[in-house]
């Protein structure tokens, strides 16, 4: 295989923003009236803001009409922003930048795949918008991953076919995305909860693509 274009989850790839995440719902769940945990929350990666908050309902068994739940999800992402305004370029995950500057220099593209409608803004808060030659977010798709198309979008926009892309994410439905969509993808995080990734890494930290290009050769 040859790598042409590299695709990029960004909540738990690029930067770490589980934890920003996590203390909106719970706050959501506090007022609600029950408990909400960090491990509930490992259900909510990857997955879109709509469907976080269905998930987060079902954890509390609350039912709600349609308006309530607009609200609802208004209002988790109003706490989720005042959260991520003061997000400085110093919280992109160790080895990230390193890493796109060398497929920028090796002449492999860059894309974007995030179910995040924030995407743009912690792109900017973090300083790197034009590392991307193109960026596909929760704004321009109507399928959530495991539904491949935000990275076919991505791969679309760019020129290149599936099968030259490597997709990197943290989120067992983002792996599952990349796949329904034809493509390589490594998985960041734990092998143990990251199953059908081609490998699973800790993260960019003392990653090269010389190493990446002769696990694909
Ligand atoms: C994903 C996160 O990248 O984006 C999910 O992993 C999040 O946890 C989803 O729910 C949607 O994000 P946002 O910023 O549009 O609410
Ligand atoms: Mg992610």
């Amino acid at each position: 295989m040859k790598i042409k274009a590299c695709l990029f989850d960004l909540d738990g790839v690029v930067v770490d923003t589980a934890r920003y995440h996590y203390i909106a719902w719970k706050r959501i769940a506090d007022q609600l009236g029950f408990y909400f945990s960090e491990l509930d929350n490992e259900k909510l990666k990857g997955v879109s803001r709509m469907e976080s908050l269905d998930i987060l309902l079902r954890v509390g068994k609350k039912e709600v009409d349609i308006k309530t739940r607009e609200e609802l999800a208004i209002l988790k992402n109003s706490y989720y922003l005042s959260f991520i305004q003061s997000m400085t370029p110093g919280e992109i995950l160790p080895g990230v930048i390193e890493f796109l500057d060398e497929l920028r220099n090796n002449g492999i593209l860059i894309g974007l795949g995030s179910a995040s409608k924030n995407s743009l803004l912690i792109l900017d808060k973090l300083n790197i918008r034009e590392k991307f030659d193109v960026v596909i977010d929760g704004n321009k798709v109507s399928n959530a991953k495991p539904d491949p198309e935000v990275f076919l979008n991505g791969a679309a926009e760019l020129g290149v076919s599936p099968s030259d892309c490597l997709v990197f994410e943290d989120a067992q439905a983002g792996i599952d995305a990349a796949r329904n969509g034809g493509m390589h993808c490594i998985g960041i995080g734990n092998p143990e909860y990251l199953k059908n990734a081609d490998f699973v890494i800790p993260g960019f930290l003392k990653m090269d693509l010389d190493q990446i290009k002769s696990w694909y050769s």
